[in-house]
């Protein structure tokens, strides 16, 4: 996953669209209400800005400074999904979304357009282990639709402390949207799967050359890239332009000492630095699943497994934990040092055509719910993270993540 921080270049064209379109941006009628025995809790859902897509097109821009709810408050789930102009929600074979990434992040008071000079704000990353890789607080792909996000009582993320910005600077919310059309495209899973020959690029958004060894991932299917299409659509393509959005529903509690604040730590199966005895965590985020052999395939046996070793900094009892794999994937699994189950998470696929059904796609991926102090880890507990994917057939760009909330103790 590309990171804002080091994409200083954003054309001018861009910073106006991006301008444009955060005009755009609304909030939806929608009202406090309280659900789950909490008077308090509140709700609220908001629309993103616009995406414009035309079949086999990408999008993949950065909004910053999104509707988010203010204030010094517990965050209690986030829920998103895409939704055209009516508010229909559109399918994952139409509108595939490849991700969305939610993060906070300081900027100076009076600064009104910070997307054109990204070095006057400061990200606020969530607790590790990835750094700058993975620094989103909330971040989901095709299984948002039914991937739990609620965080148990009595804990909360904790969002907008008016003491944490420094001085001059306040709390603003980015969002990240990675959306590909995939209407009349000539390969599906392909164009999902960025296979680099498919996109017909050379070079990354950075200009780098993309070698040969690299078949396919998040460099090729940059912003504005397009797709290979079935040659009879091509006729119809500008017709079929159409706008979208990530429809996003926050739920909260205004922050007070009944809520315990939890640690984001995010663990990425593709980190082999600590397996190489470097201590700088590598986290590449994608990596490739190669066809099995024909032996393998004559015995059954077309799994591929990846596995990492990471340190979590600080120890706790994990109070929620999901992991994030893309189609192919079989499942993930989180462990402690000892070899214990920390969390399994296994994804469900659709077997339909209406949205949040979509047949071939991960549509939603399973969550733990470990009894309060039932399941914990020590402060630089090295926890070992797999991801099982299919290899029936090669898969390009896919992701092995976990995702875990560990809630805060005391310095010891
Ligand atoms: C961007 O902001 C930094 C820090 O405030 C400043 O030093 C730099 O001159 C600005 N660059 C432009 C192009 O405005
Ligand atoms: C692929 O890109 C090259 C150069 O950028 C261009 O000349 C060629 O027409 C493209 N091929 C397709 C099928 O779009
Ligand atoms: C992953 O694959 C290994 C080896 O086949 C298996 O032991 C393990 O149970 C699998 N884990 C998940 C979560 O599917």
């Amino acid at each position: 996953m590309s990171t804002y921080g080091n994409k200083t270049k954003m054309s001018p064209l861009l910073v106006l669209l991006v301008a444009l379109l955060l005009s755009a941006s609304g909030t939806l009628p929608s009202e406090a209400h309280s659900a789950r025995g909490h008077h308090a809790l509140k709700s609220k859902t908001f629309l993103s800005p616009a995406i414009l897509l035309r079949p086999g097109s990408v999008s993949n821009k950065y909004y910053f400074d999104i509707a988010f709810p203010r204030g010094h408050i517990a965050l209690k789930s986030f829920n998103g999904e895409v939704v055209d102009e009516r508010g229909v929600p559109v399918p994952l074979h139409e509108a595939y979304l490849h991700h969305w990434l939610v993060e906070p992040y300081y900027a100076p008071k009076d600064a009104a357009d910070e997307a054109k000079n990204l070095s006057k704000i400061i990200p606020d990353r969530n607790s590790g282990v990835c750094r700058d890789t993975l620094r989103q607080y909330y971040g989901l792909g095709s299984e948002t639709r039914h991937t739990a996000t609620w965080v148990p009582d009595p804990y909360g993320v904790e969002a907008g402390d008016p003491a944490a910005p420094p001085e001059g600077y306040e709390e603003r919310w980015l969002l990240n949207v990675h959306a590909i059309d995939t209407r009349g495209v000539a390969d599906r899973l392909g164009c999902t799967e960025c296979r680099c020959d498919l996109y017909n690029v050379t070079v990354d958004e950075d200009g780098r050359r993309i070698g040969k060894g690299y078949a396919g991932g998040l460099r090729c299917c940059y912003d504005q890239t397009r797709c290979k299409a079935v040659k009879e659509r091509l006729g119809h393509v500008d017709v079929m332009t159409r706008k979208v959005f990530l429809r996003y529903t926050v739920t909260w509690l205004h922050w007070s000492s009944k809520v315990l604040p939890v640690e984001i730590y995010i663990f990425d199966a593709t980190d082999k630095a600590l397996l190489q005895g470097k201590s700088e965590p590598a986290c590449h985020v994608e990596y490739q699943v190669e066809e099995c052999s024909p032996e393998k395939r004559a015995k059954n046996d077309c799994f591929h497994v990846q596995m990492a070793k990471q340190v979590v900094p600080r120890g706790g009892d994990i109070v929620y934990a999901s992991g994030h794999q893309h189609a192919g994937g079989l499942g993930t699994s989180l462990h402690g040092e000892d070899g214990r189950l920390l969390c399994e998470s296994i994804p469900t696929y659709g077997e339909g055509q209406e949205a949040g059904n979509e047949a071939g796609y991960i549509v939603g991926m399973s969550t733990c719910y470990p009894k309060p102090g039932t399941v914990a880890v020590r402060d630089g507990e090295v926890l070992t993270v797999v991801s099982n994917y299919s290899s029936e057939q090669r898969h390009t760009g896919v992701m092995g993540l976990f995702y875990i909330l560990v809630a805060k103790h005391g310095q010891q």
